[in-house]
């Protein structure tokens, strides 16, 4: 067993004791949505540093955790902390959560994050179901070996993300009453913002939204065979021919607001996988 594998699966044992044999989603919660994680009910939260080989988060204080529980009646893995490009993580790093989250049988990762709005017409505040991504960092989480047990060298990419999750949630949204794009996530390394040409650039070549995070988990769960969901917080708009600064603190505010938002659309989603 190549040494990547092993440690995958020594964190995977560690943990299936408190799955008792279920199938569970998984949830990658963004920037802002950490809210949700108060509406699982909880069954048994672990410190990332508690889990053998596991990446631990740098905010100070707060090196995140796996959260097993029940929402909507479904069972579920939330990552409550996620790693970034940014913050000097290499791309297998930021993988290793998901390929754990695959050896323990998930099958489902449903993930947000926030972003940057490109198109015109949104708003901060909106939300933008992902029906497509560009990957712009230059990065990439499967290059290296193959491990061909967990998938193949050159994964199909047609549909990174499922469109019958995609359509499922445009129709709860329509039924709910939640304003809801759907659009091309575009993603960057970060962590400076990106210059007005920049943006006029993305907007070129056909995002809708930018940001940086969420591309080497989708594309890693790919690879592995799952189904992804990923839904983005627009929490500021980037007008090339009217630019102005984005503030961070606004861009927190917003996510958290609009997160209790997408918790309630992720929640009659999964009522309905
Ligand atoms: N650019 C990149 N990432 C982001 C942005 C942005 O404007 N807003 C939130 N995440």
């Amino acid at each position: 067993m190549t040494e990547i594998k092993r440690k995958v699966e020594e964190a995977a044992d560690s943990i299936r004791p408190h799955l008792k044999g279920e199938q569970a989603i998984g949830l990658v919660l963004g920037t802002g949505l950490g809210g949700i994680v108060d509406a699982i009910e909880k069954g048994v939260a672990i410190p990332y540093g508690d889990i053998p080989h596991h990446p631990v988060c740098t905010a100070p204080g707060h090196q995140g955790r796996m959260i097993l529980g029940k929402w909507a009646g479904r069972s579920v893995i939330a990552l409550d902390g996620r790693f970034h490009l940014y913050e000097g993580f290499t791309p297998k790093t930021i993988s290793f959560p998901i390929r754990v989250l695959r050896a323990l049988g998930t099958k489902m990762l449903v993930i947000s994050n926030a972003a940057g709005g490109l198109n015109p017409n949104f708003q901060a505040g909106d939300l933008m179901v992902i029906s497509d991504h560009i990957n712009f960092t230059g990065q990439n989480p499967l290059v290296g070996p193959n491990e061909d047990d967990w998938g193949v060298r050159f994964p199909d990419m047609t549909e990174p993300y499922n469109k019958g999750l995609v359509d499922l949630t445009e129709k709860t949204a329509l039924k709910q009453g939640i304003k809801l794009h759907r659009g091309v996530y575009a993603a960057v390394l970060g962590p400076s913002l990106e210059t007005a040409a920049e943006t006029r650039f993305l907007r070129i070549a056909g995002a809708d939204a930018v940001g940086m995070s969420t591309i080497m988990e989708v594309i890693t769960a790919v690879h592995a065979g799952m189904d992804v969901l990923a839904v983005s917080v627009i929490t500021n708009v980037n007008l090339p021919d009217a630019y102005k600064p984005a503030v961070i603190e606004d861009i927190i505010q917003t996510a958290a607001s609009s997160g209790r938002t997408l918790g309630r659309l992720f929640e009659k989603v999964l009522e309905q996988c």
